[in-house]
């Protein structure tokens, strides 16, 4: 790790002098999904379904769908799970009043907390196993991001301050997501290649965590890779980021969950 850390700041500093705002270099198209940027290992993995730890979140999260336990079931409402398919691709949406964003996780923890009153963060297993098996069931949906109705111009305004966070360089290495996940595209960092950061394959399962994880917590992790001050999970910050990276992968097929290293 001490012989890692210089020699990650090099890479970066050559990529922060060669890197153009809004021109890709290396050529790599940016409209795809991160599976395809994995190894073939984890690809072969991915595919075995039946014994990749994806389907076991994916199980879990259909029998809490199921659970009467506590009276109210999610299914007693929605039927089956398929019900729920579009909410994976037209999330982040605006709440009620207009006055913040709202992404899938926050819905599921918003009607859990309603069906068994009790209060769940956004990355807690039963989110997350909830999130899993609706995405699972929206494999293939177009991403379908609508500017509200209703609040037109808060809307707007928080979709241009997502793209001002993309594109705005912070942290020790002085690096914005545009940096690197339009510029530097199939380029390794890290014993990993960088893929666009398209949102379609969440939650995933990374290796190195051993367990699901949301948009958020990927999120942070890029934050904390490039020194940058950490925003906290469920904040309006990565929410704001995440209607951007689903408006600019507009009209790509959800595919998640899915494994990273
Ligand atoms: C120093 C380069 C770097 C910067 C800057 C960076 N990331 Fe990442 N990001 C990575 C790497 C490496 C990965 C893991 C491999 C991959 O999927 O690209 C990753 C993964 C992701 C993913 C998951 C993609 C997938 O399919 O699993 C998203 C989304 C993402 N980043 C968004 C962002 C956002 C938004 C920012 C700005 C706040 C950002 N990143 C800043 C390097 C970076
Ligand atoms: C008492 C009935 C009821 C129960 C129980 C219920 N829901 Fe809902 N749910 C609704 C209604 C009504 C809506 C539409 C209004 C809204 O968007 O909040 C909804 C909306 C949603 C949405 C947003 C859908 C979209 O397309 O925007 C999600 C996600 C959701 N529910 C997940 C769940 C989960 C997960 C559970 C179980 C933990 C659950 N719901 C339990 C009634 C229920």
């Amino acid at each position: 790790m001490k012989k890692l850390i210089p020699r990650l700041i090099a890479v970066l500093s050559f990529m922060a002098c060669t890197a153009i705002q809004g021109q890709s270099l290396t050529g790599v198209p940016a409209r795809q999904s991160g599976n395809l940027f994995l190894s073939n290992e984890l690809k072969q993995i991915q595919q075995e379904i039946n014994t990749s730890p994806l389907s076991i979140w994916i199980d879990r999260g259909i029998a809490l769908w199921q659970d009467k336990s506590s009276g109210n079931s999610c299914e007693g409402c929605h039927g089956s799970v398929e019900n729920l398919k579009n909410a994976a691709a037209t999330h982040p949406k605006l709440s009620p009043d207009g006055s913040r964003l709202e992404n899938l996780e926050d819905r599921i923890a918003f009607y859990l907390k309603l069906s068994r009153g009790k209060s769940y963060n956004v990355e807690s297993d039963e989110v997350l196993a909830l999130s899993a098996a609706i995405h699972s069931a929206a494999d293939g949906v177009p991403i379908q991001i609508e500017q509200d109705p209703f609040f037109p111009e808060e809307w707007n305004s928080m979709l241009a301050k997502g793209a001002a966070l993309y594109t705005t360089r912070q942290g020790r290495m002085n690096l914005s997501c545009t940096n690197c996940h339009d510029q530097n595209i199939g380029k390794n960092l890290r014993s990993e290649v960088i893929s666009p950061g398209n949102p379609t394959s969440f939650p995933i399962y990374r290796m190195t965590w051993q367990k699901l994880g949301s948009i958020d917590r990927r999120l942070r992790a890029c934050y904390f890779g490039i020194q940058a001050k950490v925003p906290d999970m469920g904040s309006q910050e990565l929410r704001t980021l995440e209607l951007f990276l689903m408006n600019r992968a507009q009209g790509l097929p959800i595919d998640g969950p899915s494994l990273r290293r």
